[in-house]
């Protein structure tokens, strides 16, 4: 099956600012994609290139067999788009925008279940200016889902839901994905990233610095494991000299030694020789936050 989304060396520039230098990926039908990366890395651009929103300045773009500079309204109708920044007529009501979305693209779902799927039957008749900051956010994402879309894009979708919300938009994700709609997920939530997407990008400065896997990436990028425990022990910097430890860092009581897959066992014993025997002694193993960090902030130097 050819791929949904396709991109080659796309670029973007705003006249001397360059928005995206370089990016190529691909994302397969019926995956949830997610577009990683720091503030300004260049995602939103990205997609909304992908959109027909906005014209790339270079690359070749394919989505759904079609290209977005010159077929972008015939692209739109067969996409579902949830803009990072929308607003809506403050006088129009969640019901009637609903079911305006619904009429511009006949065939979709039923405009009424997709309100109840994201919560918001009981604000059919309330204005848009009413609704709270998590309640229109909600709303932006069903509006996109509502014309029964083969792609959608989701930018900072949970951005300003509660945690409650949070987990029943990861699980209308999921089935939107399983009824086989494709999903390109903007978020800078590592745990949404890791939970709900099958394959993940990473963005830094316009560029694709890294791309597969949630928990492949962490296996590839992260080569340490943190040993963890407290300890009212003055001294513990002999750890530095046990073998597999690469640093040993104090906060207060909290001490944290990183290694490589062997340090718990020869930190352990180490400690034991010293008389320290910290019940809460426990191995740490990295994050996607941290293969995050490492690629986009430094902060992995080891
Ligand atoms: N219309 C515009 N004109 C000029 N520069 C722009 C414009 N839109 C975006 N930029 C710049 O392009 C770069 C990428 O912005 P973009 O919005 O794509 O980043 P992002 O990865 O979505 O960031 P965030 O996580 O903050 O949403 C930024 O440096 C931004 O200032
Ligand atoms: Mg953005």
């Amino acid at each position: 099956m050819p791929p949904v989304i396709s991109v080659q060396h796309l670029q973007k520039r705003y006249k001397d600012v360059v928005a995206v230098a370089d990016a190529s990926f691909e994302v397969a039908q019926g995956e949830i994609f997610g577009l990683l990366g720091s503030n300004g890395a260049g995602k939103t651009t990205a997609v909304e290139c992908l959109q027909g929103l906005r014209k790339a300045s270079g690359g070749e773009l394919r989505v759904l067999d079609m290209d977005p500079r010159t077929q972008a309204r015939e692209l739109r109708r067969r996409i579902g788009s949830q803009l990072q920044e929308s607003s809506l007529p403050d006088h129009i009501r969640v019901g009637e925008a609903l079911d305006l979305f619904a009429a511009i693209t006949p065939g979709g779902h039923d405009w009424r279940e997709v309100m109840g799927q994201w919560g918001l039957g009981d604000k059919r008749k309330a204005s848009y200016h009413a609704l709270s900051g998590g309640q229109r956010q909600r709303l932006f994402i069903a509006l996109a889902l509502v014309n029964g879309p083969e792609l959608v894009f989701l930018d900072e979708m949970t951005t300003g839901l509660d945690p409650a919300a949070r987990r029943v938009a990861w699980d209308l994700v999921r089935r939107v994905r399983d009824m086989g709609t494709t999903v390109v997920l903007v978020t800078h939530f590592m745990e949404e990233a890791e939970r709900l997407c099958d394959r993940i990008a990473v963005m830094d400065a316009g560029r694709i610095v890294a791309e597969g896997a949630p928990q492949k990436l962490v296996t590839d990028f992260a080569k340490y494991v943190t040993v963890v425990f407290s300890t009212d022990a003055p001294d513990v910097e002999f750890l530095a000299r046990v073998p597999h430890v690469a640093k040993v860092m104090r906060h207060g009581s909290r001490v944290e030694v990183r290694g490589d897959g062997a340090v718990l066992a020869h930190v352990a014993c180490s400690l034991v020789e010293h008389d320290i025997t910290p019940p809460d002694l426990r191995v740490e193993l990295p994050t996607l936050e941290d293969v995050f960090l490492a690629l986009t902030g430094h902060e992995m130097e080891e």
